[in-house]
């Protein structure tokens, strides 16, 4: 089967054949249906996040069923899922403990399967699995835990981006922060991911939402996705315009969603007195932000990250289903541009440019059904 491999850093993607061997007994054999251009991906293409190498990389995805291992109970042939780049073990400590998107397991074994080993082979070759999905591929062996069932009448594009961008998103603003009724938020990084923290604060009644870039489309984009205030932070100070918008305040909740040392202190100065921080955008590895801690003690401010939106992936993602199909959410929408498999270095560099939206990869035509 065909799949994207990354070999060597800062160069392009190689699309080999490679081979895949069955699923082991808790494991699912997927078809990939539509896998999403995230930013993480592209943090491990320049090397500035690690993975062992050579990998297939790709955590934002839906998927057919084709096969299961023999002691899978939870999806069966033909079932459409939702592919979780948090499977869990469900025995850990964190899962046990309603952190179940932080996972030992899944954690220690970064890159395999559960059990170590990788499914993923070119002539002999071991190839690693970013986040146990690695649906840069036509196909896929993944835990079954990392299978979300869901209604076959659902859009697998739309699914594919409940994978990643809008459980990251939307979680942070709806189980991280939890956002109250009438707050303030600001939202540094108008992409995939801060598109849907937008939404995700418009659907908790925030009185406003700033959005913050450094790409004008990107913000004028924003807007319909709930924000009511834009600041590029290229033109002029962020923090000042924040506090201006805020009555001199800062914002309740400030959001950092790209993923740098300066728009997490830039997160940080912006929030008010009793306010919230969250940080959701990955930095490079060992990225070290710094913050006034008198500060922090005299206006309580509180400092939070979250990964994956703090979600439970099996239990939370069914009420990000319910969101969008109810219409609080737009994920649809959010999607700007497609491509093949094939197009995938091309859908890379796009995202380096500073693109508008999501791009998505399909790979099963007929998404909608
Ligand atoms: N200040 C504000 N916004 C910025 C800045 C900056 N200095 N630099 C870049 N941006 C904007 C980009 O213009 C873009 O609109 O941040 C946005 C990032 O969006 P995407 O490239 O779509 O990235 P996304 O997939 O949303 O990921 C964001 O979340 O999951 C993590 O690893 C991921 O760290 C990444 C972050
Ligand atoms: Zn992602």
């Amino acid at each position: 089967m065909k799949a994207a491999v990354f070999r060597e850093i800062d160069k392009p993607l190689v699309l080999e054949n490679l081979d895949l061997d069955s699923p082991k007994e808790y494991e699912v054999r997927v078809r990939v249906a539509a896998a999403g251009v995230c930013r993480s991906d592209l943090h491990f293409m320049h090397g500035v996040a690690k993975i062992k190498t050579p990998a297939v990389l790709g955590h934002e995805g839906s998927a057919v069923v084709e096969e299961i291992g023999s002691r899978v109970t939870r999806v069966k042939p033909g079932d459409h899922v939702i592919l979780s780049f948090a499977p869990h073990c469900g025995q850990c400590q964190s899962c046990l403990s309603g952190h179940a998107n932080l996972c030992d397991l899944h954690m220690s074994t970064a890159g395999t399967l559960f059990d170590g080993s990788v499914r993923l082979h070119a002539q002999g070759e071991d190839i690693y699995h970013m986040g146990k999905v690695a649906c840069f591929a036509e196909q896929a062996i993944v835990p079954e835990t990392g299978c979300i069932p869901i209604d076959k009448d659902f859009s697998l594009e739309e699914a594919a981006l409940i994978g990643c961008s809008v459980t990251t998103g939307v979680g942070s603003a709806v189980f991280n922060a939890q956002i109250q009724p009438g707050a303030t938020v600001a939202v540094i990084g108008a992409g995939g991911v801060g598109l849907n923290v937008i939404q995700g604060a418009r659907m908790l009644s925030a009185s406003k939402i700033i959005a913050v870039d450094v790409n004008d489309a990107a913000l004028e984009f924003s807007s319909k996705f709930g924000a009511t205030d834009s600041v590029n932070a290229r033109h002029s100070d962020p923090v000042r315009k924040i506090k201006d918008i805020t009555g001199g305040k800062g914002v309740d909740y400030a959001f950092e969603v790209f993923g740098s040392t300066e728009t997490s202190t830039l997160a940080y100065k912006s929030t008010a007195k009793g306010g919230t921080t969250v940080i959701v955008g990955l930095a490079p590895v060992g990225a070290e932000a710094g913050i006034d801690v008198t500060e922090l003690v005299r206006l309580e401010k509180k400092v939070q990250g979250s990964y994956y939106g703090s979600a439970i992936p099996a239990v939370d993602m069914y009420k990000i289903l319910d969101y969008t199909k109810s219409g609080k959410i737009d994920v649809g929408g959010l999607i700007t541009n497609r491509y093949s498999l094939e197009q995938i270095n091309e859908a890379y560099e796009e995202l380096a440019k500073g693109p508008v939206g999501r791009g998505i990869i399909t790979m099963i035509d007929g998404n909608n059904s």
